[in-house]
């Protein structure tokens, strides 16, 4: 991957602005529900602390109105978890984009919801520019939101003096870029969810890579019904049949297969207290619903993983909120955990799984991506790291002397 890393520069005495990902989920009381971005986030600031900078920093959190953020769309939370896990003051910044703020080498700042500021989410270069003026080094470590084209995910990147991927950003691309790149044979992909129509372009490129395209879900369900199996009541898409077939089709044209379960569970409605049986894949019984992937289907599942090369993973292959239709996630968890595969995943629901059934620390790389790890499987260039990439073009790169400090801060 072309673009600079931080750990390439000496930040000594520079002002270093690091775009973060810490648009983190709360509980209703408001305490924050898992600080994983936040930890994730913090070799790059201990580094630049470390290395005598003036550290700044912002994310998005939620989706607030511009110029109108509200007690609720506020980074305070952030900065509290912040200022624990580094043992050292975090100021919260308001009305940053003035440059009127202090902040001297080694201490560290956080400055609010950057989606709050006007121009962010049309990417204006104008707020950009603003903000270029009283930053030397920008560092982008928000592969969470690099499929965004916003301002201090992208215009910013191209206005800074200076701009680098931190070490989130790179070790989430060096690992997504290993497994897709040059995957150690075969490579199989788990990809459920409930509906084809949302990630169909993802199977079809997934289709030209992948040697076992495993499918769990309404997605298989929907697979299951275009091979003419009877799927009963079951979440599908009939009008996504051909679409299916397509995929399957081309998938079969390099060697590859698609992986669907023979047995299922069903239930007679959706809920945790629902009749349940097991039945045969091929005949659900009218008005009955798969809700997990059948014991023989495990055994099946459990033994492609366990010859495979490289594994990503997204998406559970049953309802596992509810115990009994959980059977065929843990199955599938504790697979990946102990097969000898390089194995990756990602996505909101998984990372619940993988919590759930406690396999995190057997699984290679977890990515903190939700939509930019499923874009990044999709094959599309992500917008953060295309504006990484175009400033490292040779031009640019050059580190241009940038007096310290040049916007004087009013005292605080
Ligand atoms: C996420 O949580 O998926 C990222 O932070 C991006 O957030 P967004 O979907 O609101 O852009
Ligand atoms: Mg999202």
């Amino acid at each position: 991957m072309n673009f600079l890393r931080l750990s390439e520069l000496d930040l000594a005495g520079k002002r270093v602005f690091i775009r973060a990902d810490f648009n983190v989920p709360f509980n209703t009381d408001g305490s924050l529900a898992d600080d994983t971005r936040i930890r994730a986030t913090l070799p790059a600031i201990r580094h630049c602390l470390d290395a005598g900078a003036a550290v700044m920093i912002t994310s998005h959190l939620g989706r607030p109105a511009e110029g109108a953020l509200t007690a609720a769309d506020s980074l305070a939370p952030v900065a509290a978890a912040l200022s624990a896990l580094l043992g050292r003051p975090v100021p919260l910044i308001q009305g940053w984009t003035s440059g009127h703020f202090r902040v001297q080498p080694g201490e560290v700042v956080l400055l609010e919801n950057c989606r709050g500021n006007v121009g962010e989410k049309a990417d204006d270069p104008r707020l950009a520019a603003r903000i270029a003026r009283f930053i030397d080094i920008y560092v982008n470590d928000a592969f969470g939101t690099a499929h965004r084209k916003e301002c201090t995910l992208h215009a910013l990147a191209l206005a800074a003096p200076v701009a680098c991927a931190g070490p989130l950003m790179t070790a989430e691309l060096d690992a997504l870029g290993r497994a897709l790149a040059q995957p150690a044979r075969p490579l199989a992909a788990i990809v459920a969810g409930s509906k084809v129509s949302t990630k169909l372009t993802i199977l079809e490129s997934l289709a030209d890579k992948v040697d076992v395209l495993v499918l769990g879900g309404g997605i298989a369900n929907t697979f299951l019904a275009a091979r003419g199996c009877e799927v009963g009541a079951s979440l599908h898409e009939p009008d996504l049949l051909e679409a299916a077939r397509r995929v399957e089709r081309r998938l079969a044209e390099r060697g590859g297969v698609v992986w669907l379960p023979e047995d299922v569970v069903i239930a007679d409605r959706f809920a945790a207290d629902a009749d349940v049986r097991i039945s045969d894949a091929e005949r659900v019984p009218a008005g009955w619903m798969i809700l997990d992937i059948g014991p023989k289907s495990r055994d099946s599942l459990a033994a492609v993983l366990a010859r495979a090369g490289t594994i990503v993973w997204n998406g559970p292959v049953g309802v596992f909120e509810f115990d009994a239709f959980a059977a065929g996630t843990r199955c599938l968890a504790e697979a990946i955990a102990a097969s000898p595969a390089y194995s990756i995943a990602g996505g909101g629901d998984t990372l619940a799984a993988i919590a759930r059934f406690g396999v995190g620390e057997r699984i290679d790389y977890i990515s903190t991506g939700g939509g930019a790890f499923l874009e990044f499987l999709e094959g599309r260039e992500l917008p953060a790291v295309a504006a990484l990439r175009a400033r490292a073009r040779p031009a640019s790169r050059r580190i241009e002397p940038v007096p310290q400090f040049e916007h004087e801060p009013e005292p605080s």
